[in-house]
C-alpha cells in the first residue's frame, strides 16, 4: 500500500483538528452576551487558530504540488474518483477562503488582528461599516459550506474503511 508522506498526513491531521477547534469556538464565542473578558480572549484564540490553518494550508499546497497523493484504488468507480477529486479541491479552496473570510471580515470592522498577541497582522485597508455587513454572513455562510463537505469527506472515509474496506483511510494514517 502506497501512503501518503508523512509531512503531508501531520499537515492534514493538524489542519483538521485546527479546523474543528476554530469552527467550535466561533459558535460558542458569538453566543456569549455582552463584552466579557472570556468572549475576548475566545475571540483571540479563534484568529490565532484561524490564521495558523491560513499558514498550514500553504505550506500544505506547496507541499502538495511537490509530492503527489496516492492514486485513487483501481476499484473505485468513476463517479466516486470525479466527486472525490471535486471534494478535494473545495476543500483546499475554503481552507485559504474561510479564515481569509474571516481576516477580512476583522479588519473591515477596525478590529487589529495580534497574531498569538506578539505580532500585528497588517490591515489590508481601513474599517469599513458596510463590507464589515456583507462580510460577516459570507463568513458564515463559508464555515457552513466547509461544515458539510467535511461532514461528506468523513462519510466518505468510513465508507471506504467499513463498506468498502481498502486501503483508502489507512493511507493517511501513520
Ligand atoms: C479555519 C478557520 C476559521 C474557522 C473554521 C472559523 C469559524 C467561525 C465560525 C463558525 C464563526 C461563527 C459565525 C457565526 O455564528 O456568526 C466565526 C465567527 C468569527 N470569526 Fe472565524 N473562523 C476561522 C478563521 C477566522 C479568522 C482567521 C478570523 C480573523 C482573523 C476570524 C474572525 C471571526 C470573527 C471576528 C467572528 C465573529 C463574527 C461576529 O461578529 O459575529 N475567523 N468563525
Amino acid at each position: 500500500m502506497q501512503r501518503y508522506t508523512k509531512p503531508a498526513m501531520v499537515l492534514h491531521w493538524l489542519i483538521a483538528l485546527l479546523i474543528v477547534a476554530a469552527f467550535t469556538m466561533g459558535l460558542v464565542m458569538v453566543d456569549i452576551p455582552g463584552f466579557t473578558p472570556t468572549k475576548l480572549k475566545y475571540f483571540s484564540w479563534h484568529k490565532w487558530m484561524g490564521v495558523t490553518v491560513l499558514l498550514l494550508a500553504a505550506v500544505r499546497l506547496l507541499w502538495r504540488h511537490g509530492n503527489r497523493p496516492p492514486p485513487h484504488p483501481a476499484s473505485m468507480a468513476q463517479w466516486q474518483v470525479k466527486a472525490a477529486d471535486v471534494t478535494h479541491v473545495l476543500l483546499y479552496v475554503l481552507m485559504f477562503a474561510v479564515p481569509l473570510s474571516g481576516y477580512l471580515y476583522t479588519t473591515a470592522a477596525g478590529v487589529p488582528v495580534v497574531y498569538l498577541g506578539l505580532f500585528q497582522i497588517p490591515a489590508a485597508f481601513a474599517a469599513d461599516p458596510a463590507l464589515k455587513a456583507v462580510l460577516k454572513p459570507v463568513h458564515y455562510w463559508l464555515n457552513m459550506a466547509m461544515a458539510a463537505l467535511v461532514v461528506l469527506h468523513v462519510a466518505a472515509a468510513l465508507k471506504h474503511q467499513f463498506v468498502d474496506r481498502d486501503d483508502v483511510l489507512k493511507r493517511m494514517l501513520p
